[in-house]
């Protein structure tokens, strides 16, 4: 692993892999030795952040499963804020009885990174979610209070000293929530980059945020580069100001492999960032909504 594989996670003194694995994708797989060869093939590649939520499906119990063995060698981030059995969602009560869960699941006796999962902004701003991660972390269950999402939710969790790391979309079709990260001192997971590989796609797919992803990729017209497009959309997400971690969600080792390759080549050449930079300028790109 090179040097520039790994990077702090803002304040927080925790340290982590610049590409980090995401693992919303592998309910699809039901063979259950194949999960366990990709997590520990994760873990071999020489990533050291996992990142999965309580709405993943089987994703939770299935890292406890596989890796609580190996807990020692991974920064482990989950979501919080929904589905507990007899609670209602965003309360205190919620959050707390949460982590607890997660723990279960996950066969450790503390979490990493806790994210509040899209928590929406009037939750946010009346702050008991808030104060019940941050009453988790004082009792040891979870290392970082954090929050995932976009936009103005972003902006008030950027402002907020009980966080100490965020999650965000951030990539070339999608890269106004940049905007905030520039001048943070907390961790900066980024998820989506690949931005549902509009480019690969013949017809505008009907997912909401992948056709939006396709739209704007159309409004860019970039030019096709020197490079595959998703090494070129991994770096452009990776090697933007403030980043920590980006998080790939691939079930194939290959992929990952490719992708932990792309990022060690570094921060784009310097003439195609301009070029983007210039296309994202001209389709107006900062004013786009960052998408969930
Ligand atoms: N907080 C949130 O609300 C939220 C929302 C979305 C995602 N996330 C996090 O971010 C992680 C990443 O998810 P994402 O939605 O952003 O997905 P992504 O990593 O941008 O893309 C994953 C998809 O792209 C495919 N893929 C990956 N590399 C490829 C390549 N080189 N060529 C072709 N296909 C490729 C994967 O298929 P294969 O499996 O076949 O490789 C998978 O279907 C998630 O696992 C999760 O941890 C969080």
């Amino acid at each position: 692993m090179t040097p520039r594989a790994l990077r702090a996670l803002g304040d927080t003194g925790l340290t982590v892999s610049l590409l980090g694995f995401g693992a919303m994708h592998f309910d699809a797989i039901d063979d259950e030795a194949e999960v366990g060869r990709l997590l520990n093939g994760v873990l071999d590649a020489g990533v050291t952040l996992i990142d999965t939520a309580r709405g993943y499906g089987r994703s939770e119990a299935r890292i406890g499963r596989h890796l609580a063995g190996r807990r020692a060698e991974f920064v482990l981030s989950t979501k919080f804020g929904y589905g507990v059995e007899g609670v209602a969602d965003w309360t205190y009560a919620c959050i707390v009885q949460g982590v607890e869960r997660a723990l279960r699941e996950l066969r450790t006796d503390h979490i990493d990174i806790g994210h509040l999962h899209s928590c929406p902004l009037p939750v946010l701003q009346q702050g008991e979610v808030s104060e019940a991660l941050a009453d988790c972390v004082r009792a040891g269950k979870l290392r970082v209070a954090a929050y995932s999402g976009e936009n103005a939710e972003l902006a008030q969790a950027l402002a907020d000293p009980r966080f100490g790391s965020v999650q965000c979309s951030l990539s070339l079709v999608d890269p106004a929530n940049g905007q905030q990260l520039t001048a943070t001192r907390k961790g900066v997971l980024v998820k989506r980059a690949l931005a549902g590989r509009a480019w690969a796609q013949a017809q505008r797919p009907e997912d909401f945020c992948e056709g939006r992803y396709w739209d704007r990729w159309q409004a860019l017209a970039l030019p096709e580069p020197a490079l595959p497009w998703s090494e070129l959309a991994l770096r452009w997400s990776a090697f933007q100001e403030g980043v920590s971690s980006v998080l790939l969600g691939t079930r194939s080792l290959t992929r990952l492999h490719e992708a932990q390759a792309a990022l060690a080549r570094g921060p784009l050449p310097e003439a195609l960032a301009g070029a983007i930079a210039t296309a994202q300028q001209l389709a107006g790109a900062r004013d786009w909504p960052g998408l969930v």
